[in-house]
């Protein structure tokens, strides 16, 4: 059976990931800030994916424990009126810490767990408003250049991780309706998070490096 651990399972995409993946039969480690009030079976760690101290207490705890799919989902929008010269810099610091920063934090973590797997897997979901050839407008400077960044980081680790045997792979979910992605978002979690499922249940070695649409088509950078 293959593990998967997920961040911020507590809701949105990373709730649906969470009940695909025990439909399929995969060993899930949930993790979220609150295990308390996430009102999440199965198993379910804490994890604050910006604290460092919190990171290596989820690591020491899984010490020694294979992880087929680390799936670094958790992430937040942050203020969505900005334009440049009206940024408030303190939130768009937050945002790179949460989105672009942390991910790596939790990947470096659990870098050991991937590489004692079968499928040495590690899953970014990214946005398609991270990509700087598809941006065609001077709103969301901080989502975007976050996520801008994520990209730029993993492109930089896939090819660090390669020695490792890991496959490092960007989705974008679509626009979702999730509390980021709004009620009149695009498509369902339930559509978003099987086209993922499908798509990531296909990875391999050589998919290392892609930035893939949740319907598995590649995105421009
Ligand atoms: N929805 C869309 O249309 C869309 C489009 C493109 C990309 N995405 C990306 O998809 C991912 C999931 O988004 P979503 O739509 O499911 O958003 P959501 O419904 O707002 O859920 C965000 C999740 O991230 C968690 N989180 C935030 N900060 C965290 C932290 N410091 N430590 C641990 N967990 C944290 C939240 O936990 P709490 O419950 O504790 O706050 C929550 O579980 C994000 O990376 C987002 O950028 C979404």
């Amino acid at each position: 059976m293959p593990t998967v651990l997920i961040t911020g399972a507590s809701r949105g995409i990373g709730r649906g990931f969470v009940d695909r993946f025990n439909e399929a039969g995969w060993r899930v480690i949930s993790t979220c800030r609150d295990p308390g009030s996430a009102g999440l079976g199965g198993e379910v760690h804490p994890l604050d994916v910006t604290e460092q101290a919190s990171v290596d207490a989820l690591a020491t705890t899984l010490k020694g424990e294979p992880i087929d799919l680390l799936l670094n989902n958790a992430g937040i929008y942050g203020p969505r009126t900005y334009a440049y010269d009206e940024i408030d810099y303190d939130a768009w610091a937050e945002v790179l810490s949460i989105d672009a920063m942390a991910p790596i934090r939790v990947a470096a973590a659990l870098t050991e767990n991937v590489a004692a797997s079968n499928r040495k897997l590690m899953v970014f979901i990214s946005s398609v408003m991270g990509s700087i050839a598809e941006t065609a407008t001077g709103e969301g400077m901080i989502y975007r250049s976050s996520k801008a960044c994520l990209n730029a980081a993993v492109n930089v680790m896939s090819h660090g991780l390669q020695g490792h045997g890991i496959a490092c792979v960007l989705f974008h979910p679509g626009w979702v309706r999730t509390d980021m992605g709004g009620p009149t978002a695009a498509i369902d979690t339930t559509t978003s998070v099987r086209g993922m499922f499908d798509v990531i249940d296909g990875l391999q070695a050589k998919d290392n490096g892609r930035f893939i649409n949740y319907d598995g088509t590649d995105i421009p950078w």
